[in-house]
């Protein structure tokens, strides 16, 4: 496995195997690797012949009060697992490679309306910020396919409308949410939680899915079910940010029984923000 960190090298090493005619999958991360990307690989690796993981902390999607500068940089431990998982080439690019002329001004991509909802309404630029970087990653690595995990639902609904008005030719693939054996949904910010928070955590998915049951059930009372499942996450020590009963489609809320939907869930556990969402289909 090549880890290469200059944009020259990488796209030099993507023409030789492009000149081969084989095929590359791409996985974007912000490295602090966990099975989660580690399965994005494993699904990378079966639908191309070649499979390049970028680790970058893309300073442009974290808000002034957010965690940039402690987020979790593994790098050594990130390159063994990809390493044992097949990776071919990790891209380990610096801010100043990506962004040469600074933030304030740097050209930007935007998905309207998919990025302003749920985390978009509660993270000013965030979306802003993963559009941009995901794009000129794309630009950089001409991927034939990319991976994503669907923790990140929104994110993903908003890369794949993103390829489209981009005429991009990338097969976006979603890849099933790694939980833990108490169901928390893997993320490199499980690692801030203190060991109460850590026993708290499940509950949201165990809110979610008793959303799920509700919905099923026959109770169309989308609002009402929110607010309800809002005082749940309280009782179980959150502060919640939102829960949001969505259509897949464009992921506004739900109206009716005919739509196909996904919970969509944010809360904090003290410092710490949790993602975590449950897709319903109700027959
Ligand atoms: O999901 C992530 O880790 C990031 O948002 C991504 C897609 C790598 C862009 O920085």
């Amino acid at each position: 496995m090549n880890i290469l960190n200059s944009i020259d090298a990488l796209r030099a090493q993507i023409s030789i195997w492009r000149r081969n005619g084989e095929t590359i999958a791409f996985v974007p991360t912000m490295g602090n690797l966990h099975q989660g990307h580690l399965r994005l690989v494993e699904v990378a690796k079966t639908k191309a012949d070649r499979v390049i993981v970028s680790i970058f902390v893309n300073p442009m999607q974290f808000g002034k009060n957010e965690d940039l500068h402690s987020y979790p940089r593994t790098l050594e431990a990130d390159c063994q697992g990809l390493s044992d998982y097949g990776a071919d080439v990790v891209f380990t690019p610096t801010p100043e490679m990506m962004y040469p002329r600074g933030l304030d001004v740097q050209t930007y991509v935007e998905v309207p309306i998919l990025g302003d909802l749920h985390c978009g309404a509660s993270r000013a630029g965030h979306f802003r910020g993963v559009s941009t970087i995901v794009c000129k990653l794309f630009n950089i690595v001409q991927p034939d396919v990319a991976c994503f995990g669907l923790k990140d639902y929104q994110q993903l609904a908003i890369i794949r409308q993103m390829v489209i008005d981009l005429s991009m030719p990338i097969d976006i693939v979603g890849v099933q949410t790694e939980r833990a054996e108490d169901d928390l949904a893997l993320s490199s910010r499980n690692g801030y939680l203190t060991a109460e928070q850590r026993a708290q955590a499940p509950a949201l998915f165990k809110i979610l899915k008793q959303l799920r049951t509700q919905i099923l059930a026959g109770n169309h009372n989308y609002r009402q079910l929110e607010q309800q499942a809002k005082q749940q996450l309280i009782d179980a020590g959150f502060t919640p940010d939102y829960i949001d009963i969505s259509a897949q489609s464009d992921l506004a809320l739900a109206t009716n029984k005919e739509q196909k939907k996904v919970v969509l869930a944010a809360a904090w556990l003290g410092n710490t923000r949790i993602i975590d969402n449950i897709v319903i289909e109700e027959v």
